[in-house]
């Protein structure tokens, strides 16, 4: 990566993103960074020293999030601005942390231009709110589900008790794996009065139309189910086909059941397994158990339930055809939700004056900010993804439209700290 033709700040920029990227660096040029793993943590202290160092107070709250703080307006709520560090296994670079290091990154240019008297272009006067970059804990859900936990908790979706005592696989909880990584704080948090929040597309939608920067509007909803296939642990030789209770046969007839239901609502509905656990996943061995993590996706709320119940009526099938039994045991949704539309006109009306081309787009996974609407208005902003590949090694945005989209949220960062949206919105 050459940094010679940018300018001294977005070349600071592409600095600090090579530096943060090698935290939880796997050979193939992504990361594996899941929550409250050691790379997590050294990346968190990593974000500690970039922050304090530019005069931002720094403080974990009670769930694991990480806050930068800027205050200058006393008492005044926070713009909060961040997205996550956290990633899957052998994940790329750029989901999630991305959005964190250009929010920092908005912010010391705004507190910077603040502190040397200058504004930003739309400002009409002192900024009137502070700035909160944050680092949202456990976005991902890989470790620990649910997804999007620390900004679940913060906003009032999840208990704090209930996400401290989850556990990953081997038992470890989520109080315990933030104590081992020093990032449990007794922070509560800012007083938020905005958000923003800028990710890569990880879809092509944006690349296709050749689009800069993308202005969300709306999510995807989502239904998120783990089931338990029951069966009966028997020999794989001796066992009679007959006799047999094959848990791996109908969690496999379930992997089948999905993709066959994508297939009946094409292009409208999206669905995975992204996980089997299979016990006691032994040679020699009819599995007894398997666990199973399945989710549904649609923009259309009457798709995604028509899909729902076909998908539970397949189920009861199953059950018979492998006579095993499944047990629906968690879940985690979402609905279809705007954001605020005032919030889409000032991204928009911000892109076109830094000269930047943007559409409307919707996203189809789930965001920390897609919490956050729910409570305060939020902007939220892509940036294209390469040929559409995330969640993999070879996730890839370039530097032209990463520095693009730091120079967009530090825009609207402006403008929501100088309090253009001074209505603030309260969804229904
Ligand atoms: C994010 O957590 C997602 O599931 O899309
Ligand atoms: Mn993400
Ligand atoms: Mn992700």
């Amino acid at each position: 990566m050459t940094t010679n033709n940018f300018s001294p700040d977005d070349a600071d920029f592409l600095r600090d993103f090579r530096d943060m990227s090698e935290f939880g660096a796997t050979p193939n040029g992504g990361v594996d960074r899941q929550a409250a793993s050691e790379a997590d943590g050294q990346q968190r202290r990593w974000l500690t020293g970039l922050l304090e160092a530019r005069g931002f107070t720094v403080k974990f709250d009670r769930a694991g999030n990480q806050w930068g703080l800027y205050e200058v307006v006393p008492g005044a709520p926070f713009v909060v601005v961040g997205s996550h560090m956290d990633s899957q296994p052998t994940a790329g670079r750029y989901d999630g942390a991305y959005g964190v290091l250009a929010a920092a990154h908005a912010a010391f240019r705004l507190t910077e231009s603040w502190a040397g008297g200058g504004r930003t272009q739309a400002a009409t006067g002192g900024p009137q709110f502070n700035i909160a970059v944050v680092n949202w804990f456990n976005e991902e859900g890989c470790r620990f589900k649910p997804s999007m936990m620390g900004s679940s908790v913060y906003t009032g979706k999840l208990g704090l008790e209930a996400a401290l005592a989850t556990t990953d696989a081997a038992g470890t909880s989520v109080r315990e794996a933030l104590d081992a990584i020093g990032c449990r704080g007794d922070y509560d948090g800012p007083e938020a009065a905005y958000c923003a929040e800028i990710h890569i597309e990880q879809g092509r939608s944006m690349e296709r139309d050749g689009v800069t920067i993308g202005l969300v509007n709306s999510n995807w909803a989502a239904n998120k189910y783990e089931f338990v296939v029951h069966g009966e642990q028997a020999h794989t030789g001796s066992t009679v086909i007959e006799d047999r209770k094959d848990a791996l046969l109908g969690a496999s007839m379930m992997v089948v059941a999905a993709r066959e239901l994508a297939d009946r609502f094409p292009g409208v509905l999206h669905t995975s397994v992204g996980q089997l656990t299979v016990y006691p996943n032994s040679p020699v061995v009819v599995p007894s158990r398997v666990n199973l993590l399945l989710d549904l996706r649609s923009a259309d709320e009457a798709v995604l339930a028509a899909a729902d119940a076909a998908l539970h009526e397949r189920i009861s099938e199953i059950e018979r055809l492998a006579n095993v039994g499944v047990e629906r045991h968690h879940s985690h949704s979402w609905p279809v939700t705007p954001y605020q539309s005032e919030g889409v006109e000032l991204a928009a009306k911000a892109a076109a004056e830094l000269g930047l081309s943007s559409k409307q787009v919707m996203t189809l996974a789930g965001h920390d900010s897609t919490n956050m609407k729910d409570i305060v208005p939020t902007v939220m902003l892509f940036v294209p993804s390469v040929d559409g590949i995330s969640h993999n090694e070879h996730e890839f945005t370039t530097d032209a439209d990463t520095v693009a989209g730091v120079a967009m949220l530090t825009e609207v960062l402006g403008r929501l700290c100088h309090g253009a949206l001074s209505v603030p919105v309260v969804p229904a």
